[in-house]
């Protein structure tokens, strides 16, 4: 089963007299529990390919479709309640609140869903053993490395087991060796779970954890190189 599709995908910016189509037509299948890696230059459209999959952002041309739903067809709330249930995200910049500590971070996307604290906390603490953090649960972001804030952003994206999860550049911040370590994780989680994952990534080795590499130049696809 195709879990993404996509049909002559377009996203243009206009600003001004300056106009951008940062996403130039893509046709995109991605089965289910395959791993697929977007690369290609800075500014080649890949996190705007991303927020357009993942319906954070809309497109101005042809169709997504995730898990057999068009997300053009939903309003604004049914994509959010979408999101919530399917999809989990991994940013760069990892996108920890820092006001709460490690596993009030990873709890985020229950308490969204209205679920009891005591439930919640139970949840978050044996999301972080799976990304082998218990020990830092009530550490805030500010506390610990980048790695450490990755693997918190990872135990919040998997604590509702999504279907699908796309991480942007998500070992960016990190030195070499933690970006193995993570990237390792990532894979180790969602191929025992048949997750479907999409990860964006600029860095030359990222095909080693990936079935396919799809290279974007100007917002089209320039190559497919299949692992
Ligand atoms: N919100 C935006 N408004 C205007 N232009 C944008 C916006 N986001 C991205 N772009 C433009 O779209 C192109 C692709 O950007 P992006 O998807 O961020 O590339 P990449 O992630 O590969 O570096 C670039 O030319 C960028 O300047
Ligand atoms: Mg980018």
């Amino acid at each position: 089963m195709n879990v993404i599709e996509t049909i002559n995908l377009q996203k243009h910016y206009q600003i001004g007299d300056n106009s951008v189509l940062a996403v130039d037509g893509i046709d995109l299948n991605v089965k289910e529990g395959e791993f697929v890696c977007i690369s290609g230059r800075s500014g080649s459209g890949k996190s705007t390919l991303l927020s357009l999959l993942a319906g954070l952002e809309s497109p101005t041309g042809g169709e997504v479709r995730l898990l057999g739903q068009h997300l053009e067809e939903m309003n604004e709330q049914e994509r959010g309640r979408f999101r919530r249930a399917h999809i989990g995200f991994i940013f760069q910049a990892y996108n920890l609140l820092p006001q709460f500590n490690a596993w009030e971070n990873v709890a985020v996307p229950l308490e969204i869903r209205g679920i009891p604290l005591q439930e919640r906390k139970e949840k978050s603490m044996e999301a972080l053993e799976m990304v082998g953090l218990t020990d830092h649960a009530e550490h805030r972001p500010t506390e610990m490395s980048g790695g450490q804030q990755q693997r918190i952003s990872i135990a919040r994206a998997i604590i509702t087991r999504p279907d699908i999860v796309f991480a942007d550049e998500p070992t960016g911040n990190l030195d070499t060796r933690t970006g193995t370590e993570i990237m390792s994780l990532l894979t180790d989680l969602f191929r025992r779970w048949g997750t479907t994952f999409l990860v964006v990534s600029h860095d030359e080795d990222m095909h080693r954890y990936t079935d396919r590499e799809i290279r974007l130049k100007d917002g089209k696809i320039e190559k497919v190189i299949v692992q």
